[in-house]
């Protein structure tokens, strides 16, 4: 088929033609944020999932739906080794700067960018990455203390009530936040149960690999109560099919049944994979409908162009005994595997393995859904690792 039309979208947060199977948390995310900005008890929702399952591709849908609702949004990625301070400062800088254009919200907006200034100026000394231009003087003992734990409630609340003012809510995105640091993870989840109490109307939407639940637990014992951790897996048989199915339809093409099936099963739906076979699918098919052995012919050049792209990326930011321990795990299977069970594979002990391990879980390469367990965040990584380093070679 004709490449320029190809409508499939593989890429790192790159929207798809076709959000399939998503509906229903798109629109339990609606009714959370229509709550809090009535200042009704709301959870926050962080959105857990493996890599390339949609989670950047659903928090960007939900801001622009939030914005064309007229809530005040934040939108931040938490990369590694950025304070949370430095990230949230600029954003909330504008988000105060455009609630102080509303009239009825425009001195407690203002009281708010005070306090900002004085939380920027207090905390620069620990944060150094915080840059945010200042618009006010500080107000002396509004979120000034130096310390995060208590700036940021108070510059959450005096946030809160410019918004509560406004009829509006801040709506404070965050991706990757398995990334943030556990003692500002906990000066957020706080915050966050401060304004909830005064029921003032912010709420996080953040997104993050399995981890994030653990962490979120272990920074404040009290946040599972505080949020809804709604799991982003792969998509069910139909919702992929429809992910596929769907955007070919609307350029006039068709598929054959058993070559979307084919597609569906290769794919296990994980979404990334799906927009990368159909891709692949509708650049091999000479014409419509495509049909089975256009897929077949896709699948290696899929396998080929997820290996240099997506797993590649991945792979290039590990250490040689990284990369033998993530094989060991490869040569176990999908997993999860007991740490006994990888050490053995390494003939190492568990304990001298340990550093190793810690690494590749913050650098989010594996987690432990279960104490003792490892599992891959990258779905089928363990495939990869043994086309990657073929052969017993590792095995020093
Ligand atoms: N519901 C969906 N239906 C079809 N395709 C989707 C869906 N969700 C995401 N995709 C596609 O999957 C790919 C990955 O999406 P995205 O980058 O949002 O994943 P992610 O979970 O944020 O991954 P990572 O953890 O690596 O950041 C993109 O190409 C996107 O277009
Ligand atoms: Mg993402």
């Amino acid at each position: 088929m004709d490449r320029i039309t190809n409508p499939f979208a593989p890429g790192a947060g790159t929207p798809p033609p076709e959000l399939a199977g998503r509906d229903e948390l798109l629109e339990s995310v609606r009714v959370a944020t229509a709550r809090v900005r009535l200042g009704l008890p709301t959870k926050s929702v962080l959105m857990v999932g493996l890599r390339g399952v949609g989670k950047t591709v659903l928090l960007d849908r939900m801001r622009d739906e939030a914005e064309a609702s007229s809530f005040h949004t934040m939108r931040i990625e938490a990369p590694e080794g950025r304070s949370l301070p430095a990230l949230l400062a600029p954003e909330l800088r504008v988000a105060l700067l455009k609630l102080s254009q509303i009239e009825p919200a425009k001195d407690l907006a203002v009281r708010a960018l005070k306090g900002l200034a004085g939380f920027a100026k207090a905390l620069k000394i620990k944060y150094g990455d915080i840059e945010v231009g200042l618009d006010y003087q500080p107000e002396p003992g509004l979120a000034d203390n130096g310390d995060l734990e208590h700036d940021l409630q108070a510059l959450l609340e005096a946030a809160g009530q410019a918004a509560k003012k406004a009829e509006t809510a801040i709506l404070i995105f965050i991706d990757e936040l398995q990334y943030v640091e556990e003692s500002q993870l906990a000066s957020l989840i706080t915050s966050l149960h401060r304004t909830a109490q005064r029921k003032l109307p912010v709420a996080l939407i953040g997104a993050g690999l399995p981890q994030l639940r653990g962490r979120m637990g272990k920074a404040k014992s009290y946040a599972e109560r505080l949020f809804d951790f709604p799991q982003i897996g792969p998509l069910a048989a139909p919702a992929a099919s429809v992910a596929i199915e769907k955007p070919i339809d609307e350029q006039g093409v068709g598929i054959e049944a058993d070559a979307l099936k084919l597609i569906v099963q290769r794919t296990h739906g994980y979404p990334y994979f799906l927009q990368e076979w159909g891709k692949h699918a509708w650049d091999a098919a000479e014409k419509s409908p495509i049909t089975s052995d256009d897929v077949n012919k896709a699948t290696t050049i899929a396998i080929a162009a997820l290996d240099e792209s997506f797993f590649r990326v991945r792979f290039d930011r590990l250490t040689p005994a990284e990369k033998r321990y993530l094989r060991a795990m490869a040569e176990l299977g999908p997993g999860p595997h007991r740490s006994g069970d990888i050490a053995d594979e390494l003939n190492r002990t568990v304990t001298s393995l340990g550093p190793i391990r810690n690494q590749l879980i913050s650098k989010g390469m594996i987690w432990s859904p279960n104490h003792g367990d490892t599992a891959f965040t990258v779905p089928l990584f363990d495939e990869f690792m043994q086309r990657i380093m073929p052969g017993n070679d590792w095995k020093e």
